[in-house]
């Protein structure tokens, strides 16, 4: 792979930028200044370094990223924040995407990648993957809500959702419900079906991935070795 498309991709430079650099004798490959950043290296075998720093080749990238509100989940928007923007620039240069949305003012565990493929995976209804949320509602919710989320609730619009998990504590007006689908405002509509209101929504995890206690709305982190993994067997 060339030097300057492989540091392009990681979003640590430009390729012009590559090219002035390794002019410049910034880039070493193998401890050896390469003044060439169209030469071609295997990133699995040559150690570069760009400017001091040692380059780790990942053709992806994972984070997850603790939403706040007030963000759409979107790579652009002309007139709202979107979470994208929370990113660093290095971050932004390697066109990282969210996979599957949260309303504005949903909260939580975001996961963003540049890998298409997988993420389309995770999405397909086919796989189930988990998704776990906490919320509040305006009023308690009625006795045989349980039971009747996990036979699988009718929506307004009759959509028939998939059997659901639902986990309330004593007051009945908060708790937990766990999905295996993501259509558009499903639990706020889920809860509307029982003639309440959600007044607030966070996600804690996604296929089996929980959302970093460490990281407070708004901050980010890569997504470890195994938690990668861990995405790759579901989708
Ligand atoms: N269900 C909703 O209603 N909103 C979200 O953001 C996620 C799930």
């Amino acid at each position: 792979m060339r030097i300057d498309k492989l540091l392009s991709e990681l979003g640590i430079c430009t390729r012009r930028e590559a090219a002035k650099v390794a002019k410049a004798g910034g880039i070493h490959v193998d401890g050896t200044p390469e003044r060439d950043a169209s030469r071609h290296i295997d990133p699995d075998k040559s150690q570069l370094t760009f400017m001091g720093r040692e380059v780790t080749y990942q053709k992806y990238t994972y984070v997850m990223l603790n939403k706040p509100e007030g963000y759409v989940s979107a790579t652009d928007d002309k007139s709202l924040p979107y979470v994208t923007e929370l990113l660093p620039d290095e971050l932004r240069r390697r066109e990282l995407f969210p996979v599957g949305r949260l309303d504005r003012d949903t909260v939580g565990l975001m996961i963003l990648t540049n890998n298409g493929q997988l993420a389309h995976s995770l999405l397909s209804p086919k796989h189930h993957v988990k998704k776990e949320y906490r919320f509040t509602s305006a009023e308690p919710l009625d006795k045989g809500a349980e039971t009747d989320f996990e036979r699988g609730i009718t929506l307004a619009d009759g959509y028939e959702c998939k059997p659901a998990e639902l986990y309330l504590d004593e007051t009945r007006r908060a708790g937990r419900i766990v999905l295996t689908e993501g259509k558009y405002h499903q639990i706020k509509r889920m809860i509307a079906s029982r003639s309440n209101r959600v007044t607030s929504l966070e996600r804690i995890s996604f296929g089996g991935i929980l959302l970093d206690s460490a990281l407070s709305r708004g901050e980010w982190r890569y997504l470890t070795k195994e938690e990668i993994e861990a995405l790759e067997s579901q989708g």
